[in-house]
């Protein structure tokens, strides 16, 4: 599969058929975190695998939106280091752009391209998956996640139950609607 057609078929998947997920095939996915984007190359993210029936279970009670959850035997829960003031000591000019990119945040949206390569690596893999929004608090304390990091979401995981149907054309705003031309709000 190439890269668009991943990009154009992908589904949020939220039912599997419970078939476990290799070793080899898990690292695949997250090796394609590992490769994602991130402001000065700081790589700020941690992935958490999460394959423990009973914890899986807890995240899935208190997720607004992911009671499936629980029909999964695989997530990787995804955080982000809130500072990366650890690589202020190189110079003042180097300190100075740390600081510029967090008041932007964007050390936090590049652990947003993270799950997003994981998420299109299992789509090419043959695995569907959903980004599900866990509850802050809870996976906090669950995951032992300390506070210098953000959470920015878990994506689970399996073997499609059923067939996955890609997004009709229809489906997508079309482009004359979202893109705008020099200045926000000019339409071509
Ligand atoms: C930031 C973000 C948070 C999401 N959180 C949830 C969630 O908590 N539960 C859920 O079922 N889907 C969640 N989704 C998946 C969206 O519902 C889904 O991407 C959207 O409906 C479009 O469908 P598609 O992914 O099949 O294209 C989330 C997606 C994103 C990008």
């Amino acid at each position: 599969m190439d890269a668009i057609e991943a990009i154009k078929s992908r589904r949020s998947i939220r039912a599997w058929t419970g078939q476990n997920i290799t070793d080899d095939i898990l690292s695949q996915i997250l090796e394609a975190g590992r490769w994602s984007p991130s402001p000065l190359n700081s790589q700020p993210w941690h992935f958490i695998v999460v394959k423990e029936k009973e914890t899986i279970e807890s995240l899935s009670l208190k997720a607004q939106e992911g009671s499936f959850l629980q029909f999964t035997n695989t997530c990787i829960v995804i955080t982000v280091n809130k500072h990366n003031s650890s690589l202020t000591d190189k110079n003042d000019a180097h300190a100075s752009l740390i600081v510029w990119l967090e008041k932007h945040d964007q050390y936090v949206y590049s652990a947003v391209c993270a799950l997003q390569n994981m998420w299109l690596a299992a789509w090419n893999l043959g695995l569907g998956g959903c980004w599900v929004t866990v509850d802050e608090e809870t996976t906090r304390e669950i995951l032992e996640i300390p506070d210098d990091q953000v959470i920015i979401g878990s994506l689970a995981l399996g073997y499609v139950k059923g067939t996955s149907v890609p997004h009709r054309e229809l489906d997508r705003k079309p482009l004359s609607e979202i893109v705008f031309f020099e200045k926000y709000g000019v339409r071509r």
